[in-house]
Parts: C-alpha cells; structure tokens; sequence
C-alpha cells in the first residue's frame, strides 16, 4: 500500500475535492489545496486543520502554467509531495443550450491545459525524488461523446489516454500515473444537470473508493461497477447503433 503524506489537490473546492482532501485530512498528512474559490477553499482549508492535517490554500487558476509551476514548486519545497491530484475541471452546455465556441475553447483549457500544467512541473521533482504519483481526474464519460457536452467528454478521453501512455512512460522511474474514471457524483457540477443519473455517488462515497484505489496503485478507477460496464459495452458499439438513442430532440 502507498501511504501518501503529502498530497497536492488542484480543483480542492469541489465537490470530489473537498470531500477528498478531508477523507485524507489527518495528523501527519501534508495537504496543498488550489481551487480558484477562495471563500470555499479557506472554508475547506479551516476544515482540514481542524482534522489536524498541516493545510496549505492557494488561489490559482490551473490555466496559469507559471503560476501552477510555481505553487508546485514551493509546495515540494515545503513537504516534498508523494500525490498530485489533477482534479481541477469544468463542463458547459445544457440540453437546452449548446456550449458557445468560448465555452468549448474554456473546457478545453481548464480540463487538458490545467491538466498538463499540474502534471509537466510535477514530474521533475518526482524524477529528483526518485519515487511520486499522479493522479489525473477523467470520466467515464470520457467512453464516447455525448451530444449534451462533447468537449467535456472529449477532454476526458484525452486524460484517459494520456495517462496511459504517461503511466507506461513512467513506471521505470518508480512514478506512478492512475487515471481516475467516475460515473455520476453527487457535487455543484451534477446537480445542474436535469436527467436522470443512474448510480449517482455521494462525493464522500467517491472520496473514500479514490483514496483506497490510489493507495493500491492501480491504473485505472472505474466506479461504480454498472455505470463502468455500461460505459466499456457503449464504447464498442457503432456510434449509428447508438446515436440514435442519444441524438438531441
Ligand atoms: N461530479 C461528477 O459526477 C464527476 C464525474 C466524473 C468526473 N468528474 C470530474 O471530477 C472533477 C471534480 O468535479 P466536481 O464534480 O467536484 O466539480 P465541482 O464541484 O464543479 O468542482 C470543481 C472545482 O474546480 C474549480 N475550478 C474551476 N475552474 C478552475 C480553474 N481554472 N482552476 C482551478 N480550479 C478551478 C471549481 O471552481 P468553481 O466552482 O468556481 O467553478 C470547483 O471548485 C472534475 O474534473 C470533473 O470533470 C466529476
């Protein structure tokens, strides 16, 4: 089992994000939470040192590369870190209303930018390190596209296969990637979705089978198991076998 101590978490003052950091907030952890919400995220941070976690907040935005350099950089500088947390990420569009192009270009940018711009300053100072694990927050709606948010499903197959590769790439400098894959949870970004959500989490629920997963290392995280095997079967299919069942009214 890893037993991270030290755990940076972009995206922190979410859903997933805060139940994950106060699944892991405990005496002797090391917690460096970023979100762009301040109020949250200082709520958040509060709420961890209560839980007796030495907790650090920063409000930066993932799409800064310099200023997510930066932040990472002194962060291993203050508790060299074991976990990086890749949670930060947005979606747009209702069934109601397409995404505008300045919506699709802002989930590209938060979800893949903030993304890389968590991982590339990461890797480094895990190579120095000789050990560090990466998590990266995909979906599984990341199986195919869906009509209601294609760039948000599209930026999460991205992650997926980009983790993948990164996972091979890294393995033999003892850096491990795993690449996160929920269905539906219960936080701010699914409660403003008007269909039904079959198997839907709590973020606590989400939080404690992340946590579990991650310290096993494993490269893959898919939950919950019928929404996984769902979202794997719908993959294989045609896209014309499917498109007519999820095409827009
Ligand atoms: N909830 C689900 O069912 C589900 C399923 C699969 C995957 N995921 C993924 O899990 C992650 C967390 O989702 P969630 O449900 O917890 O969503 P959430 O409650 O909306 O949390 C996302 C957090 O990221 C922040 N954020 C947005 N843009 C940012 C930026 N540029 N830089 C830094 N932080 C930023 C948000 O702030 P604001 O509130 O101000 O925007 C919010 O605090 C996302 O990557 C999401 O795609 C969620």
């Amino acid at each position: 089992m890893l037993n991270a101590s030290s755990i940076l978490i972009t995206g922190a003052a979410g859903g997933i994000g805060t139940a994950l950091a106060k699944a892991y907030a405990a005496p002797g952890v090391h917690l460096f939470l970023g979100d762009i919400e301040a109020e949250r995220l200082g709520s958040l941070a509060s709420q961890c040192r209560s839980l007796e976690a030495q907790t650090w907040s920063t409000v930066v935005d993932v799409t800064n590369r310099k200023a997510m350099a930066t932040w990472i950089t002194q962060s291993h500088q203050i508790r060299p870190l074991d976990l990086i947390i890749a949670l930060a990420g947005i979606s747009r569009g209702t069934f109601s209303r397409e995404e505008t192009p300045e919506e699709t270009r802002a989930v590209f940018a938060v979800n893949l930018d903030g993304m890389l711009n968590t991982v590339e300053p990461a890797i480094p100072l895990f190579r120095q390190r000789g050990r560090g694990q990466i998590a990266l927050m995909s979906s599984l709606a990341g199986c195919r596209g869906f009509p209601v948010a294609p760039s948000y499903c599209a930026t999460k197959a991205a992650i997926r296969v980009y983790g993948e590769g990164l996972r091979a790439r890294l393995l033999r400098e003892n850096i491990l990637v795993s690449v996160i894959n929920p269905g539906f949870v219960k936080s701010p970004m699914t409660d403003a979705n008007p269909y039904p959500m079959p198997f839907r989490l709590s973020a606590e629920r989400a939080a404690r089978i992340i946590k579990n997963k991650l310290a096993k290392g494993k490269a893959r995280i898919c939950f919950p198991g019928p929404l996984a095997a769902g979202a794997f079967l719908l993959s294989l299919v045609p896209p014309s076998w499917i498109d007519r069942f999820i095409k827009l009214k």
